[in-house]
C-alpha cells in the first residue's frame, strides 16, 4: 500500500522541476495528484501520471475559487496542497525595480497565501490535510543576488507558521509545513546564469561553499512526500532544511 492512498493532492507549479517530482513520486505513492499550473506541458504530466489537470495562475484569486471549486465537484475532497508554484528574478537591494518585486512576491507570497486560504475550507470538510509551502534557503539566510526571493520566501516561511498556529488554535486536523531547498537542478536553477547576465549582475554569485553542490527533484520530493503522509502528523509548523547543510556551513565550508 502506497505512503498517500486514498488521498487527494493538489500541487501548484507541477509542470516541471520540484513540482513535477511532487507529482509523479505522490502519484506512485497512491494519491490522485491535481496538476496546476499556468505551463499547458503540464497536462503531459497529468496523463503520464493518470492525474488531472487544471489551469491555475496562482496569483489570481478568481482562479484559485473556480480550481477549488472544480475539485470539489470532481472528488468532493482534498488532503494535501503543496503551494509550489514560484519565479525567480535577478537583483540586488539597489537594482531591484518595484515592478520585479511585484512579480516575484505575486507568484509566492500571494500565491501561497491563496492557497491556503481558499483550500482550507475543503480541507476541513474532508476530515483534515497537510499543507506544504515550498519556501528556500533564501529566507534563512541573505542572498546577494535575488532581494525579491528572499523577501518573498520570508513571507512565505512566516505564512506557514502562522497558518500552522490558526490551524492547532482552531483545533483543526490542518498541518502547515515549510521545505527550505538549496539549488536543486531544476529549470529554474539553470535559468540563473542568464538572468544574472541580464541583470548585469554576472560574476556576482554568492561564494560557493563545498555544500553548494547541486541537488535533484527528488531530494525535495521525499520530504515532501514525509510531510504531505500521516507518518508526519506530529509536525506543524516547522521549517525543514533540505539543503545538504548549505544554509549552516555557507562562508565556513569552503572550496579548497
Ligand atoms: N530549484 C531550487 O533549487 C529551489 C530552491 C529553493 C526553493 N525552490 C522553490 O521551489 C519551487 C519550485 O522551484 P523549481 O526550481 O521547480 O522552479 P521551476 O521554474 O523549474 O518550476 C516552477 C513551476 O511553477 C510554475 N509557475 C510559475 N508561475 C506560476 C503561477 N503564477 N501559477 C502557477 N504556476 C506557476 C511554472 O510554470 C513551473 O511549472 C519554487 O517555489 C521555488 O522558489 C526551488
Amino acid at each position: 500500500m502506497g505512503r498517500l492512498e486514498g488521498k487527494i493532492a493538489l500541487i501548484t507549479g507541477g509542470a516541471k522541476g520540484l513540482g513535477e517530482a511532487d507529482c509523479r513520486l505522490f502519484a506512485k505513492e497512491g494519491a490522485s495528484v491535481i496538476i496546476a499550473d499556468v505551463d499547458p506541458d503540464a497536462r503531459a504530466v497529468a496523463e503520464d501520471i493518470n492525474g488531472t489537470f487544471m489551469h491555475l495562475d496562482v496569483s489570481d484569486e478568481d482562479n484559485w475559487k473556480q480550481v477549488v471549486a472544480d475539485i470539489r465537484t470532481k472528488f468532493g475532497a482534498l488532503h494535501i496542497l503543496v503551494n509550489n508554484a514560484g519565479i525567480v528574478e535577478a537583483g540586488h537591494i539597489l537594482n531591484t525595480s518595484l515592478s520585479s518585486w511585484r512579480r516575484v512576491n505575486a507568484v509566492s507570497s500571494d500565491g501561497t497565501f491563496l492557497g491556503c486560504q481558499n483550500c482550507i475550507p475543503l480541507m476541513i470538510e474532508s476530515g483534515g490535510g497537510s499543507i506544504i509551502n515550498m519556501a528556500s534557503i533564501a529566507s534563512l539566510q541573505g542572498e546577494y543576488v535575488v532581494t525579491a526571493y528572499c523577501a518573498a520566501k520570508g513571507a512565505v516561511e512566516a505564512l506557514t507558521r502562522a497558518v500552522a498556529v490558526w490551524a492547532a488554535q482552531e483545533n483543526q486536523n490542518i498541518r502547515c509545513n515549510s521545505i527550505h531547498p538549496s539549488g536543486i537542478v531544476t529549470p529554474m536553477v539553470l535559468s540563473m546564469p542568464e538572468k544574472m547576465a541580464s541583470a548585469e549582475m554576472a560574476g556576482k554569485e554568492d561564494r560557493p561553499s563545498r555544500a553548494s553542490k547541486l541537488g535533484e527533484p527528488n531530494d525535495i520530493a521525499y520530504m515532501a512526500l514525509y510531510l504531505a503522509s500521516d507518518e508526519s502528523k506530529f509536525v506543524n509548523g516547522a521549517a525543514m532544511r533540505v539543503d545538504n547543510s548549505m544554509s549552516v556551513t555557507a562562508g565556513v565550508v569552503t572550496e579548497r
